[in-house]
């Protein structure tokens, strides 16, 4: 498609239509572009009326364009600067070593092989998450599943909304506790932030919590489990990275270049006509940026299908572009940078443990990520 299609409307399993756009300049340009907007609820439709879910959860950074976007994500923004997640770094390392240690006893105890992304690609980042919001690192495991659920393509519409509003009753219990009695977390600093006489009403802070947890940990487990899939793929880099630990924070954007967590951005709406590469998409249509093609464009990275974490992988698009950048982009480099460098130390001779053709991909269309992992320890 990238050579012979770059911006293709395509039609989907459910009849919809929607524009892909797959070359690097033009998955660029269109995330910069404000004529590809978000709210096609209120822009494009008028008198939608939401569903449940939609209406509860969807009020949140990813959904709203300016100035709604902007009110919000100046709200948040401070919490997520590279300093104060600097400073989550010993704590991030204080989990990922109480976590590999329990792999390592697991594996003298005789665990063989052990799948790396329910021991280590998702309760780290999960219960970084949670421990940054404020929410019972105990409910992680509900979390996942309310969660899978909802960034799955295959579940029913009723499995979708029943966890929406699952999530929905639970957050609204947590900021009833956090206004009781506030702590020192994120959930209490989001009901306290004020910007110039401008505060979060109680469904923006219900959403907001939705979308940090969601995108907190559905992407980073990813990072971890892919990039560490990559890295055993391909011996001779992971031997570098090892031999010279200076290359961890290019390897890390070479590793998120490369396994690439999501597969496409959310989507977008064209509220005009909008000429990309050429192509004129009407008014009103669907667009997805595919940021897994964008990465692997061979007009932007030199021979793109190769991992190498030498290489300056600067400029990828794996968290986004434009006024949508990830905030959590800070706090997602800190946890793989600390994850690899702990997991391949820990553990020299670390090694995939079944063929790579026979690993599975989880099925949904966003979220680019495997089922397990089966690792080798010793
Ligand atoms: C490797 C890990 C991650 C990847 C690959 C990733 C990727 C992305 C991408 C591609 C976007 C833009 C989507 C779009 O434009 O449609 C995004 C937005 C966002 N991400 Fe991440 N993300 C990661 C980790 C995180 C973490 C750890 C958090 C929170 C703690 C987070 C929170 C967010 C939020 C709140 C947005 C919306 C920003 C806005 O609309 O202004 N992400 N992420």
């Amino acid at each position: 498609m990238r050579e012979e299609g770059p911006v293709t409307p395509v039609t989907l399993p459910e009849g919809n239509r929607v524009w892909m756009v797959t070359r690097y300049a033009d998955v660029r340009a269109a995330l910069a572009d404000p004529r590809l907007a978000k709210d096609w609820a209120g822009k494009l439709k008028p008198g939608f009326e939401p569903d449940p879910v939609t209406g509860y959860l969807g009020m949140h950074l990813l959904s709203l364009d300016p100035p709604d976007h902007t009110r919000l994500r100046r709200l948040v923004v401070k919490a997520f600067t590279a300093r104060r997640i600097a400073g989550l770094r010993p704590r991030i390392e204080e989990i990922t070593a109480s976590l590999l240690d329990a792999m390592e006893g697991r594996a003298m105890a005789g665990a063989d092989p052990i799948d790396l992304i329910e021991s280590f690609a998702f309760p780290l980042p999960i219960t970084v998450i949670c421990e940054l919001l404020g929410v019972p690192a105990a409910d992680r495991d509900t979390f996942q599943v309310w969660s899978h659920a909802i960034v799955s393509s295959v579940v029913s519409q009723e499995e979708f909304l029943g966890a929406g509003a699952e999530m929905f009753h639970y957050f609204t219990a947590l900021l009833a506790a956090k206004r009781r009695s506030p702590s020192d977390d994120l959930t209490s600093a989001l009901i306290a932030a004020r910007e110039v006489g401008d505060s979060l009403d109680e469904r923006e802070l219900i959403a907001m919590l939705f979308l940090l947890l969601v995108a907190g940990h559905e992407t980073t487990t990813n990072l971890i489990a892919s990039g560490t899939l990559g890295l055993l793929t391909y011996p001779a880099e992971l031997e570098r990275l090892r031999a010279d630990p200076s290359l961890l924070p290019a390897a890390v954007e070479e590793l998120l270049r490369y396994s690439n967590p999501l597969n496409h951005t959310t989507d977008r709406f064209t509220v005009e006509p909008v000429t990309i590469g050429g192509v004129t998409i009407p008014a009103g249509e669907w667009v997805l940026c595919v940021i897994s093609s964008a990465n692997r464009d061979p007009s932007r990275f030199a021979d793109p299908d190769r991992l190498d974490v030498g290489r300056d992988a600067s400029g990828h698009l794996a968290f986004g572009h434009g006024i949508h950048y990830c905030l959590g982009a800070p706090l997602a480099r800190l946890e793989g940078e600390v994850a690899f460098d702990a997991l391949l130390s820990r553990f020299p001779a670390v090694a995939l443990a079944v063929p790579e053709s026979s690993l599975r991909w989880r099925p949904s269309s966003l979220i680019h990520g495997l089922e397990t992992l089966p690792v080798r320890l010793r």
